[in-house]
């Protein structure tokens, strides 16, 4: 696009401010810049700014209703050793897959470098990244062939994630069995709605949520591999959860065998207002509310046993079959807002570090692809088996509650 009409694009949203140091640019520069500002949709931003503060998701126009979960503890043994085999059937032919998130910023947890590399104590010195191999090196040497690991990282943190496995030998993994993949990214918004620039050159972006994992699978040619692969079902998890089990043959063979293309894990939620989302049925499709979503009325709601009706919290374990994720194909999903900090470059071209939240971060959640199917099985299992998140640097979720659960947990490894 020739640069009179980047400038005429930015003059119409009122963002010709990304253009004050461009005179100074040496020729490289200009097209970084350039070519960052053809791909930005001012358009969308606009309205996504217009949008911010537009109310809860479980407003008058949505039907907002319970849904179902199997409780995995109230399976008889039967049944249990049934879907264990069935499961473990499609990991042994080769059908199955484990892809980590691991393109998120951490921000709450202040770790410098990918989170993946943060270290933890289990007794072992181990990183995220290394505890998850592990898990999947032993499913492995049980299904007697190594499970393919997808890894999504962002922009911000490829390089030195690839870094981290290459130092660390890959932990022990066929390097061509781990494949990286890298998510797209969304420019953020200061709270006038303006760009921010992140350098003279350059317009401050971020990884556009976990939700923009399909548009990566897509885009990076993912899908296509696991074609070729022959894989059938795909298990999405987070990196910071160090309990997560990455190929759990009784969710797969569950799904499997009762109809599921589409599945997840619950935990009930501790209490009305612990922050994560909750399973629930919208307009009649699968979904989730997140706990910034969700009105008061409906966090507190209980049934006449006294349990939460919106109880099965979302711990992002999530299972897809290839069918789902073809059928999403390069479709976008939409747009949640977050308020961080995040440092910029002021009019004068100073680096800035606020010390509190300042910006408008656009990022989709995997969520809400569940509303591309009509059902989903949900296992409820249990927190202190499944669920150890790290996402603070201390208090609730941190590293220190995470390895007290993980210690009680890691023996029940299934
Ligand atoms: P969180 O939503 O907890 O975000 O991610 P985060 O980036 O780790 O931490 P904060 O909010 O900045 O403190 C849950 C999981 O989703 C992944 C993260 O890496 C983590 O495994 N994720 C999140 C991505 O892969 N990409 C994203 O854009 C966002």
């Amino acid at each position: 696009m020739p640069q009179n009409e980047i400038r005429d694009k930015l003059i119409k949203y009122g963002q010709e401010h990304v253009l004050k140091f461009y005179g100074e640019l040496d020729e490289g520069k200009k097209e970084m810049l350039d070519e960052q500002l053809e791909n930005i949709d001012l358009d969308l931003l606009g309205r996504l700014f217009a949008s911010i503060g537009s109310g809860h998701a479980d407003g008058c126009t949505d039907k907002i209703e319970p849904m179902p979960c199997a409780v995995k503890e109230k399976f008889s043994a039967e049944r249990r050793n049934t879907y264990y085999g069935i499961g473990m059937d499609v990991m042994r032919r080769g059908a199955y897959a484990a892809v980590t998130m691991a393109g998120g910023q951490g921000t709450r947890l202040g770790h410098t470098g990918p989170k993946g590399t943060f270290y933890v104590d289990v007794p072992e010195h181990m990183s995220l990244f290394e505890i998850q191999c592990k898990r999947l090196i032993s499913r492995s040497r049980e299904c007697c062939r190594y499970i393919p690991w997808y890894i999504m990282t962002s922009e911000e943190n490829d390089a030195d994630t690839r870094r981290f496995f290459g130092e660390n030998g890959y932990f022990g993994y066929p390097p061509d069995h781990i494949i990286f993949f890298r998510q797209l990214m969304m420019p953020m918004l200061d709270e006038k709605g303006k760009l921010i620039m992140e350098d003279r050159h350059k317009i401050k972006t971020g990884a556009d949520g976990h939700g923009g994992i399909f548009r990566a699978m897509y885009k990076s040619g993912i899908i296509d591999d696991m074609h070729r692969r022959g894989i059938e079902w795909i298990f999405v998890g987070g990196i910071d959860n160090i309990l997560v089990r990455l190929a759990d043959p009784v969710l797969t063979g569950y799904l499997a065998s009762e109809g599921y293309l589409l599945g997840g894990k619950s935990i009930i939620k501790r209490d009305a207002h612990e922050k994560a989302g909750v399973f629930c049925m919208k307009n009649g499709r699968p979904s989730v509310i997140e706990y910034t979503e969700i009105s008061e009325e409906l966090a507190g709601l209980r049934d006449g046993n006294g349990d939460f009706v919106y109880g099965d919290a979302h711990i992002l374990c999530n299972m897809f079959n290839i069918k789902v994720l073809e059928k999403m194909r390069g479709a976008g999903l939409p747009y949640h807002t977050a308020h961080k900090r995040s440092d910029y470059l002021d009019e004068n071209g100073c680096r800035m570090t606020p010390d509190a939240p300042n910006a408008y971060k656009f990022e989709s959640f995997i969520f809400d692809a569940f509303s591309y199917c009509d059902k989903m099985g949900v296992l409820r299992v249990k927190r202190e088996e499944e669920f150890a998140p790290i996402k603070n640097k201390t208090g609730e979720d941190s590293p220190e509650t995470a390895v007290s659960l993980y210690m009680k947990g890691a023996c029940v490894c299934e």
